[in-house]
């Protein structure tokens, strides 16, 4: 399958480049569109994939086109799309906010994909949630998943509200994560650690927690119990943060994360 890639920005490029290095898509199948120079041609050398800067007639002889554009290019982008578009082609979006409605709306077009990635994708470490449309066969949507497996993790959901609810963990996540650190760090630091000192600190325990828990497969929980002895140093906090309601502050953000996604996507 021959596959276009709208806009090489982060997440375009990031997604662009991953298909290439695990040989998901040749890059020989895939056209880059992109209209700042720079971009397209940093990313057609380094991937060897072809690269146009506009939209144009030749977007008839692929059977995927990935939208990789903010969502406020996103009417230009799929009004210019729209009118060389054919009924078997697939049209994979990863932009936020722009519900299956308003694609369909803009695009005319039933076989549609939405995808929420997040930002660890630039490393190929990211997580995606995806939701096709009822014409998208089997095939394709096994398609949707080795491109964003070769991402990171990829999970197709059942129904589109799941994006929304993506969004609010995976897509946001690491913002609640970065959040958490930077409270971490500045306590480091009001202990006594320099900058750098602290920085490492907090990104180490981070990783080793995270990687320690994909090593064991069990649930957080048990983790927690494990690490926090009776009168210990970590169930002083812990039990701080039960108090002050830290777990249900965290669950209500979360749900204003997901009432934000539906609203942007309504
Ligand atoms: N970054 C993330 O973590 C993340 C996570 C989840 C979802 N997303 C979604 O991914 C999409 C892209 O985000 P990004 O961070 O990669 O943005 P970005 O870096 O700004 O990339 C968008 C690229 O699209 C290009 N573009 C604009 N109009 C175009 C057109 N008509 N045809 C072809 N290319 C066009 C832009 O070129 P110019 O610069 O010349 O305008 C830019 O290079 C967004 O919709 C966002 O919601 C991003």
């Amino acid at each position: 399958m021959r596959l276009i890639i709208l806009g090489g920005g982060n997440m375009g490029g990031a997604i662009l480049r991953a298909l290439v290095k695990t040989e998901a898509v040749p890059a020989e199948d895939i056209l880059l569109i992109e209209p700042e120079e720079a971009k397209r041609q940093n990313l057609g050398k380094a991937t060897g994939c072809a690269t146009k800067a506009e939209i144009d007639e030749t977007v008839r002889r692929y059977e995927l086109i990935l939208l990789a554009v903010k969502p406020q290019a996103a009417t230009p982008a799929m009004e210019l799309l729209a009118q060389w578009l054919l009924p078997h082609q697939v049209v994979i979006s990863v932009m936020a906010g722009i519900s299956l409605q308003t694609m369909r709306g803009a695009l005319g077009r039933t076989k549609l994909v939405r995808v929420m990635p997040n930002i660890p994708t630039l490393i190929a470490e990211g997580m995606s949630v995806f939701f096709a449309s009822d014409e998208v066969d089997t095939e394709e949507r096994e398609l949707v998943k080795t491109f964003f497996s070769s991402c990171g993790t990829c999970l197709e959901a059942q129904d589109e509200d799941a994006i929304d609810a993506a969004t609010a963990i995976s897509g946001s996540g690491p913002g609640y994560l970065f959040y958490f650190a930077e409270q971490m760090t500045a306590s480091a630091k009001s202990l006594g650690f320099s900058n750098e000192d602290a920085l490492v600190l907090v990104q180490k325990t981070i990783r080793g927690a995270t990687l320690l828990w994909e090593s064991q497969q069990v649930s957080p929980e048990t983790l927690r119990e494990q690490v926090s002895s009776p009168g210990g140093t970590t169930l002083a906090a812990l039990n701080h943060f039960q108090s002050t309601k830290v777990g249900e502050s965290i669950k209500d953000g979360i749900q204003h994360a997901y009432l934000r996604a539906k609203e942007l996507s309504s």
